[in-house]
């Protein structure tokens, strides 16, 4: 048994000591770059159709869905990460050596430990910069986004490399109706840094625990181990449960970023929601009264759900087609597993 310890006494006098310096960083974070890698594979809806007793009809009035990309062997975590931080690296003008920190988005690295991070920063050629993953499930991008803007203003890194990627057919049970046409794999990355003015809005951020159950893997670790046959753990979804999560409570989300950023939605050229369902995004956007102005990422139809890598994904190809250009405002938000929760808007880069 441990020894409990006094509740400190907030007026005893703190006795004499030397004063801790502090950090400060720059007066304002921007997202500087963003990059992308989607796996060569193309799977169409009548790929998986037979599996889970469905159809390519069924899927795309459901999910939006057409298409996804799924990884194959040489498509590792790492090097879908390094591929899309050096397109990110090159968009921002940024060297490797210029990175002090290094966040990962993840909850398909398949080790428990060490976090891939150190890895990747190490294939980039990143020295010796913190390096660590975060796990927030399909909103740990966003969470990523809101930790480097603070670590760029605080003064604890200059240049911080945010990655969100996914292997998720590694968890993927091929048989379940309610997650095998959803989830895919890829990743996104983007270079968060110094600015002369702020380029990333004040992150509204949250969990709701009392659904931790509603997306989960179907077994921990030390019950995999203890079963008589002993198989992946897979992911699992209250498919119905989340969508209305989803799609009433993650407006309200939306509308605070927006209004703690000091604009309107007027004022919003692109909405970035986490790529989950076109009909989530849709209920969104009529709940937000989004103007029509506003334009809407849809990378979901070609590229399935693929978790904490989706916001970044869905951005690219607007900036890549030119749907968002450099210096339109975007909400980026995105929402999961936990339930976790994260949104802020941001500068396009
Ligand atoms: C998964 C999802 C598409 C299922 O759609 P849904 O409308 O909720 O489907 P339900 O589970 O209520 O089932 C409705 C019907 O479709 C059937 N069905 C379920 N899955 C099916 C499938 N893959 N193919 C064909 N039919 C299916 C059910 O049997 C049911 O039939 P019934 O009405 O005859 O009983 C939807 O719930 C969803 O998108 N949820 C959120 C997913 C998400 O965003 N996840 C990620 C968050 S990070």
């Amino acid at each position: 048994m441990t020894t409990p310890i006094d509740p400190v006494d907030p007026v005893d006098p703190v006795s004499p000591r030397p004063a801790l310096s502090t950090t400060t960083g720059a007066t304002h974070a921007a997202v500087l770059g963003i990059g992308a890698y989607r796996p060569a594979r193309v799977v169409p809806n009548s790929e998986l159709v037979e599996a889970i007793d469905s159809s390519d009809e069924w899927i795309q009035q459901r999910s939006g869905i057409r298409t996804r990309r799924f990884a194959d062997d040489s498509e590792s975590v790492q090097m879908m990460s390094v591929a899309a931080a050096r397109e990110a690296l090159a968009h921002a003008g940024i060297e490797a050596g210029q990175v002090d920190a290094v966040i990962v988005a993840t909850v398909s690295h398949m080790m428990q430990t060490p976090a891939i991070a150190p890895a990747i920063a190490h294939e980039l050629g990143c020295p010796k910069p913190a390096a660590f993953d975060i796990s927030a499930a399909c909103a740990g991008f966003c969470h990523g986004v809101g930790l480097a803007a603070d670590l760029v203003r605080g003064g604890s890194a200059r240049h911080v490399l945010v990655i969100g990627v996914e292997r998720l057919t590694d968890i993927l049970d091929r048989t379940d109706r309610g997650t095998a046409f959803i989830f895919a794999d890829g990743a996104g990355a983007v270079v968060v840094g110094p600015s002369e003015t702020s380029g990333i809005g004040p992150v509204v951020w949250g969990s709701d625990g009392e659904h931790f159950d509603h997306i989960r893997q179907t077994l921990d670790w030390r019950d995999v181990m203890t079963t008589d046959s002993p198989a992946m753990p897979a992911l699992t979804m209250q498919g119905s449960a989340v969508f209305r999560w989803a799609s009433f409570t993650m407006a309200k989300v939306g509308l605070e970023a927006v209004e703690r950023a000091g604009i309107t939605v007027d004022d919003l050229d692109c909405f970035v929601p986490h790529q989950a369902n076109m009909r989530i995004t849709d209920a969104m956007a009529r709940s937000m009264k989004l103007p029509d102005s506003v334009r809407i990422a849809r990378d979901i139809a070609d590229q399935g759900n693929t978790s904490a890598a989706s916001v970044p994904l869905a951005l690219h190809r607007m900036v890549a087609e030119g749907d968002a250009r450099s210096g339109d405002l975007a909400l980026l938000i995105a929402f999961g597993a936990g339930l976790a929760y994260a949104a802020q808007v941001v500068v396009v880069p």
